[in-house]
């Protein structure tokens, strides 16, 4: 379910600086039933988002909390039946969904924090 307009509002994460690298973390943009779940991905200097929300069925990529990275922390990893995703581009390399991308959120780096600055809402 799409987010309502309220929920557009910018999300300041913190720094990238306490972020793992490689490393990720979770974020909820709204409140309520139906908030937007997504997570950033840290490889380098560079920083992702994505919707948390897999290409296969629809689950959420992770079972444990800011986990959403394969063991060597080059890929995103579905805890549900292990599709792997390319971080860099959010493309489904290996598992049930080959082929199609992780749904991209837009975030900035800004002051040395990440900022989320609304779900994308191109499909
Ligand atoms: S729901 Fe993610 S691999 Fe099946």
């Amino acid at each position: 379910m799409a987010p309502d307009d309220e929920q557009l509002e910018e999300l300041v994460l913190g720094p990238l600086s306490e972020l793992d690298n490689p490393g990720s973390r979770e974020f909820r943009i709204g409140t309520g039933d139906w908030p937007f779940k997504g997570f950033v991905v840290r490889s380098g200097d560079s920083v992702f988002a994505y919707q948390n929300f897999c290409m296969h069925v629809g689950h959420p990529l992770n079972w444990q909390p800011d986990r959403f990275l394969t063991d060597d922390g080059r890929q995103i990893v579905c805890a549900s039946h292990g599709a792997l995703y390319d971080i860099e581009t959010g493309l489904c390399t290996s598992g049930p969904c080959p082929g199609q991308s992780l749904r991209p959120v837009q975030i900035e780096i800004r002051d040395g924090n990440i900022v989320v600055t609304g779900p994308n809402r191109q499909r």
